[in-house]
């Protein structure tokens, strides 16, 4: 088995940006078949997408490698979430015109949200480029490689509402074989005004339940013990069977997966404060194999800035949604996304996003200063006044708060057992195992008998901001 990286840039990994994860090439393909190499940046959606243009690839003869000079195709998978996000590909766009201009053959093709937000402007502007692959379009991958051979400019990026790929058995890219994601739906239907998402994924879909369900029996198969349901906003999932008129919510299929096996644990990102309800936190209490970890990103602590955003909630209906995942899961761990200098942003109005975090106590959280999204909402409609220096400077506030708070979430832990699933060995130390727990935090032990894929009971000793370090009291064979 040869190897390939792949770049995970996300902004929920954001922390760990720069990370490279190692990653098994499937089977190889028949001799000579042509070869593929794919970079992901972005959310994990953007991650699993690439493990369906992974599988449309294989099925049509290609086989992928890890070192783009020997490629015949090299794909970006992109992110347009913030500008940042798309100078780095700008940037990577550039390495790979060096290597074109040794080997003109080489096909290069944009995939993903910006490939989708600019279009043919990237075939005009980034000469390097010869195929445009919007994020619903992944189906027509191999045709407009065709077309880029024969030296066309090959760009499909219509938007369906139909597409969820629900047909499509993804190539898992992740080495460890423990862990998947399964795409539940695809696209966002709210118009939160800073976010460019709407525009690069279109309009929400959910997948068929039954498709779902068969991945992940599929996986169980492979032995995977852990599957992370994906979707921008998880609580819309619907999905009504014409034939039978049988209605699926999100807590209905969180139950639904949850029954397949007691020892397969289940995650999912990302819940919007707006749509997530008490079923979906009684279904969670109800499920031992379901994480106590809900990811629900506030965005501003302020409710005249959350209205500027849009979200659709103010401040109170948040903190209720909080005090009822404290009051129905006690120990669920909760992490947020939060935007600092968002137009018109105050003094008092940060202070706010202080405050609320003072009285959530997040255990981690993403945080990014507000960076503007040509043809968005907040574009059309607000002035980004917020200078740079301040935004950084309210961002490292945030930052500074949330260090001291994961802290002292982490020193509460001292002394505690919690039930870890091993993922890999640690970084940092070759003797020691990595997992996580229910609360989705990180815990580091000394290896002795266990592998990857075993569940196991850790007492925590010590901690950081970022991590649990503990030793494992037993293996356990029922979570
Ligand atoms: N669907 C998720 C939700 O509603 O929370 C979030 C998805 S978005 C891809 C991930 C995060 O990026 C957002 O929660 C937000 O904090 C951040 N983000 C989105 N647009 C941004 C912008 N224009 N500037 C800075 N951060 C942004
Ligand atoms: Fe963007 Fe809002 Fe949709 Fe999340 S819910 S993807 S922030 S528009
Ligand atoms: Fe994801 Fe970035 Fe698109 S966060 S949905 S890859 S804009």
């Amino acid at each position: 088995m040869s190897e390939v990286l792949i770049k995970r840039n996300t902004p929920i990994e954001e922390e760990r940006q720069g990370e490279v994860l190692e990653i098994d090439i499937q089977p190889i393909q028949a001799p000579g078949a042509k070869s593929f190499y794919i970079e992901s940046y972005g959310c994990q959606m953007n991650f699993n997408d690439s493990e369906i243009v992974a599988a449309i690839l294989f099925d049509n003869g290609y086989r992928l490698t890890n070192d783009f000079s020997e490629a015949d195709l090299i794909f970006l998978n992109t992110c347009a979430v913030r500008d940042k996000a798309e100078q780095t590909i700008r940037k990577r766009l550039s390495d790979f015109n060096k290597i074109k201009s040794i080997k003109p053959d080489i096909l290069v093709g944009l995939l993903g949200c910006m490939a989708e937000r600019l279009k043919k402007t990237l075939l005009e502007d980034e000469k390097v480029v010869d195929i445009i692959v919007g994020p619903d379009a992944y189906r027509t991958l191999p045709r407009l490689i065709n077309e880029a051979e024969t030296g066309q400019k090959a760009i499909n990026v219509i938007l369906s509402r139909e597409e969820t790929y629900a047909d499509i058995q993804p190539v898992r890219l992740d080495k460890n074989g423990i862990s998947a994601f399964i795409s539940i739906m695809r696209g966002c239907d709210n118009m939160c005004s800073f976010c460019v998402v709407p525009f690069t994924r279109g309009r929400e879909r959910s997948r068929n339940p039954l498709s779902i369900l068969e991945e992940a029996k599929l996986l169980l198969d492979k032995n995977y013990k852990e599957v992370t349901l994906l979707g921008q906003n998880v609580d819309s999932y619907k999905w009504k069977d014409d034939a039978t008129g049988e209605e699926v919510n999100f807590a209905q299929l969180l139950e639904k997966v949850a029954l397949l096996n007691p020892m397969l644990r289940i995650r999912f990102s990302t819940s919007h404060p707006k749509d997530i309800t008490d079923e979906v936190l009684y279904t969670m209490a109800k499920y031992n194999n379901i994480c106590n970890y809900i990811h629900l990103p506030v965005q501003s602590g302020s409710s005249s800035v959350l209205n500027r955003m849009n979200r659709t909630y103010d401040r109170e209906w948040y903190l209720d949604r909080v005090e009822a995942i404290k009051r129905i899961l006690p120990d669920c761990g909760i992490s947020s996304d939060m935007i600092a200098g968002f137009c018109g942003e105050t003094d008092e109005e940060h202070n706010e996003t202080l405050s609320l975090m003072d009285k959530v106590k997040f255990d981690m959280s993403y945080m990014f200063y507000y960076s503007e999204r040509p043809g968005t909402l907040a574009a059309r409609k607000y002035t980004d006044d917020v200078p740079l220096e301040v935004k950084k400077a309210r961002l490292q506030e945030i930052i500074n708060l949330q260090s001291q708070h994961s802290l002292e979430n982490n020193q509460s832990d001292i002394g505690k057992e919690h039930i870890v699933l091993v993922e890999k060995r640690s970084k940092r130390n070759e003797a020691e195992y990595c997992g996580r727990n229910d609360q989705n935090k990180m815990i580091v032990f000394p290896m002795e008998n266990y592998k990857p894929g075993d569940y196991v009971k850790v007492l925590v000793e010590q901690v950081t901001a970022a991590t649990l370090i503990g030793k494992v009291i037993e293996k356990i064979n029922q979570l």
